[in-house]
């Protein structure tokens, strides 16, 4: 007999059926909780909360293993990791057979370039403007410039604006950061596979072609491979609550851009360099770092370190701690900030603080530090984040838009304000003071 919970208020006893996933993850579904008890559940920050049926991705936070589709994640890091490929399947549900790859490639080449007027709009910012804001406005902005994809009726169009998408943020993403820097805008080269043109449009001058190195470019479509998707974190989420509206998906994967900028979620990348340059200035020693991610009188928290899912080693975290290595050795670097970082790494892991709290190092701690060594201006790593996290909100949309469960994300509250209390006219109002 399929298991059942019950739930016992009062002299009352409810059942509801449990559900499991193919990974034997199980839920208690209270789609009926209100409608037959009166009583709703409280779940601030979701933690227990499911809120769909998911095929994407799946995590095992206490295993430490995130795979893409069934792939296991170690495996994207071949020799050559191919991001497309990576966006293929994550969007589309399975590994792209040679010509699916190759017609993807041409409709990502098509139209890697902007619309004339989208790129006049990059003049309204001011020069040194967050490329997060640009980044987010711009992808709104695609509404504007493609009316015909605001409804997607069918697999041809979602492909057709899917596509559109995945290949105009690096674009987007490229003249947010020449636009920051009050540089000229470099136009996409269709010769250059994907990340290599990022790389192109990012560093190339009119007068000079920026030499694309083939490590460096395998290290990108890595680092994009491992933030290409990860359930229903924050920012998908919110591409899922919007979407739920029914919003269109550039309206809604720019809104999930929005999601990811806190340090919380995207925006820790860039905080931990803030910390270990912080470190590295000598205004914290490690030990100090450490003493004070503990302080319960501080605010102060370990950044690139705990997860909400992972009370284990990020797997992402362990491939990216591998091609740091690699990247940094190949290319003679040496980042004082990476031996400040494995201190760091050192403390924690053995201090109780962090080891009964099982908080470990998160994709964030080292994707930073690879950044910093192929030449990405710090203010760009939440935005790498969302060129890499585009497949993921892309393929989130989607399932979403196809789920007949789905209905207007809309939690409910416990309202906790004054009860009825009568207005007061203002001229008899006392002052506050
Ligand atoms: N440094 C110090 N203490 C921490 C840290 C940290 N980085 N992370 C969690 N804790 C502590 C909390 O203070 C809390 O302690 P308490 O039980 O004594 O109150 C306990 O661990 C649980 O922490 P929560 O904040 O409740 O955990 P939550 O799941 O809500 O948060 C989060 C997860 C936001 C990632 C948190 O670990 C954090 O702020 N980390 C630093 C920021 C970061 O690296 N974010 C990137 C996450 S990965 C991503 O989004 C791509």
């Amino acid at each position: 007999m399929a298991e059942r919970a019950i739930l016992t208020i009062g002299d009352r006893s409810y059942e509801f059926p449990v559900i499991e996933g193919s990974e034997g993850e199980r839920a208690i579904d209270i789609t009926e909780l209100r409608a037959r008890t009166g009583l709703i559940t409280y779940d601030p920050g979701f933690g227990n909360t499911g809120s769909c049926i998911s095929n994407i991705t799946f995590i095992d936070g206490e295993k430490g293993i995130l795979r893409y589709r069934g792939i296991p994640i170690e495996q994207f890091d071949r020799p050559t990791p191919n991001f497309i490929e990576a966006a293929w399947l994550i969007i589309f549900g399975r590994l792209p057979t040679k010509d699916d790859l190759a017609g993807f490639n041409v409709i990502l080449t098509e139209n890697a370039h902007l619309d004339e007027s989208m790129k006049h709009n990059f003049e309204g910012f001011p020069v040194g403007a967050p490329p997060m804001a640009m980044l987010s406005a711009m992808i709104n902005a695609l509404s504007c410039f493609h009316p015909e994809y605001l409804k997607l009726s069918d697999e041809d169009t979602f492909e057709a604006a899917a596509a559109r998408l995945f290949s105009k943020i690096r674009t987007i993403a490229a003249y947010s950061y020449r636009r920051s820097k009050g540089v000229p805008y470099i136009f996409p080269n269709p010769h250059l596979r994907y990340c290599a043109n990022f790389l192109h449009m990012m560093f190339s001058m009119p007068y000079k072609d920026h030499v694309i190195d083939s490590d460096i470019e395998d290290a990108l479509n890595l680092i994009f491979i491992l933030h290409a998707d990860h359930e229903q974190n924050c920012s998908a989420a919110t591409v899922r609550v919007v979407g739920s509206g029914q919003a269109n998906l550039f309206a809604s994967v720019a809104a999930g851009v929005c999601a990811l900028w806190g340090p919380r979620h995207g925006g820790a990348n860039l905080a931990v360099i803030r910390m270990l340059e912080d470190v590295h200035r000598g205004n914290h020693s490690p030990e100090e770092c450490i003493r004070m991610a503990k302080s319960q009188t501080s605010d102060f928290r370990l950044m690139g370190f705990g997860h909400r899912v992972y009370k284990n080693y990020d797997p992402r975290a362990r491939i990216l701690k591998a091609v740091c290595d690699r990247v940094l050795t190949r290319h003679h670097v040496n980042d004082p900030l990476l031996e400040i970082a494995l201190r760091l790494e050192e403390l924690a892991l053995k201090d109780e603080y962090f080891v009964e709290r099982k908080l470990y190092p998160n994709v964030d701690f080292y994707s930073g530090i690879i950044m910093r060594a192929i030449g990405i201006p710090t203010d760009m790593f939440p935005v790498m984040f969302a060129i890499g996290r585009v497949p993921g909100w892309i393929a989130q949309w989607r399932e979403q838009q196809g789920d007949p469960q789905t209905r207007i994300a809309r939690p409910r509250q416990i309202y906790a304000g004054p009860t009825v209390t009568s207005y007061i006219p203002i001229e008899r109002r006392e002052s506050a003071g």
